[in-house]
């Protein structure tokens, strides 16, 4: 299938890019590289240097390459900035799937895989979270994404030929296997990420933003899920939708590590001490986070391949401790 991935040069999307390329299909890449690194990228795969917004240009690139189904990657994710600048928020996550999705209409592309949040959720009602727990975010960038939820709903209430899947990721982890991609964010607020910083020295320490929480140890417990792991879910559904569909998946192991257990972990597969600082708690986050994912399971035949924290850890380890300044040429 010819796919266009949005953000294809970016963490999750340069992911999507090999799997794609590995099932057989033709990817190709859109990202304006404000955060992507156009490095990442494997020479066959065309790359357009475009920004969401630029709806003609994304037309035209539809037909050219007679793309089928488009996967949706590019967003801004940094939920504290989203609350310091929503309209930036607003404009690249909501308008800038209005403009995708504007070209795509006029192409008549109806195939769309959208990349959502456990963020759409806020500090939802109940744990494990299922697909049709309320949600209620709490935040700009959540709402960003809710509201592309709610778009597609739209189109696909008024177009029978519209199909589309929106994956809500909970903590998205690790990287390739074979250590040659992995996560490189320009700054990088993730915990796993910012921990092997502290244990190659590359930062200070890393703070444990709080102790307090009802949990069995007091810090946050969240869902990490692997990247390929993830990314698999995406190719199953571009492979599955077909007209009609109106999807909504939960993307996480179905079980949480608490903050201390990530530190643990850490200190155990890399092999270095980890300075640490216990501080206070960071406004906005809940104490627990975990997916249910039976849904994903049942209707894509989902499996996640890599639940154990150590091998999501090592990995993550493999590729920093290889790329310690990320893509950059150092
Ligand atoms: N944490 C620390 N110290 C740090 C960084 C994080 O203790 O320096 C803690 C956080 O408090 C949280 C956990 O580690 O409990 C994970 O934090 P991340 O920042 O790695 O991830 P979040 O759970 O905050 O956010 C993730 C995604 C968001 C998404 C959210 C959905 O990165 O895009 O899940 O709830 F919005």
């Amino acid at each position: 299938m010819n796919i266009l991935v949005t953000g294809g040069a970016g963490y999750i999307g340069s992911h999507a890019i090999r799997q794609l390329l590995e099932a057989g299909h033709f990817p190709v890449v859109l990202d304006n590289l404000s955060y992507g690194h156009r490095n990442t990228i494997p020479n066959n795969v065309p790359f357009y240097h475009v920004d969401l917004k630029e709806t003609d240009r994304i037309a035209e690139i539809l037909r050219e390459h007679h793309i089928e189904a488009v996967m949706h990657f590019a967003a801004l994710i940094s939920v504290g900035e989203s609350v310091q600048k929503p309209l930036l928020y607003y404009r690249n996550n909501t308008a800038g799937a209005v403009s995708l999705l504007e070209a795509m209409e006029r192409v008549g592309v109806k195939r769309f895989v959208f990349s959502s949040t456990a963020a759409t959720y806020g500090e939802p009602e109940e744990m494990p979270i299922v697909e049709t727990t309320k949600q209620q975010p709490i935040n700009p960038y959540g709402r960003s994404k809710w509201f592309v939820e709610q778009i597609l709903r739209d189109i696909a209430a008024t177009d029978p030929k519209f199909g589309f899947a929106a994956f809500r990721y909970f903590n998205v982890a690790g990287a390739s296997e074979d250590g040659t991609i992995g996560e490189d964010h320009q700054p990088e607020t993730h915990l796993i990420p910012l921990v092997l910083f502290a244990a190659m020295g590359k930062r200070n320490n890393i703070t444990v933003f709080g102790t307090d929480y009802p949990t069995s140890d007091g810090t946050c417990v969240r869902d990490y899920v692997h990247v390929n792991d993830l990314v698999t879910a995406h190719v199953l559904a571009v492979e599955a939708l077909s007209d009609g569909d109106a999807r909504f998946y939960n993307l996480g192991i179905g079980y949480g590590y608490s903050v201390r257990e990530i530190l643990d972990t850490a200190k155990k597969v890399t092999g270095k001490e980890i300075p640490t600082v216990f501080g206070l708690r960071r406004e906005g986050d809940p104490a627990q986070l975990f997916a249910n994912s039976d849904k994903v399971q049942k209707e894509l035949g989902w499996q996640p391949q890599h639940t154990d924290i150590d091998e999501v850890i090592a990995s993550a380890w493999h590729w920093h401790s290889t790329h310690p300044n990320g893509y950059a040429v150092s």
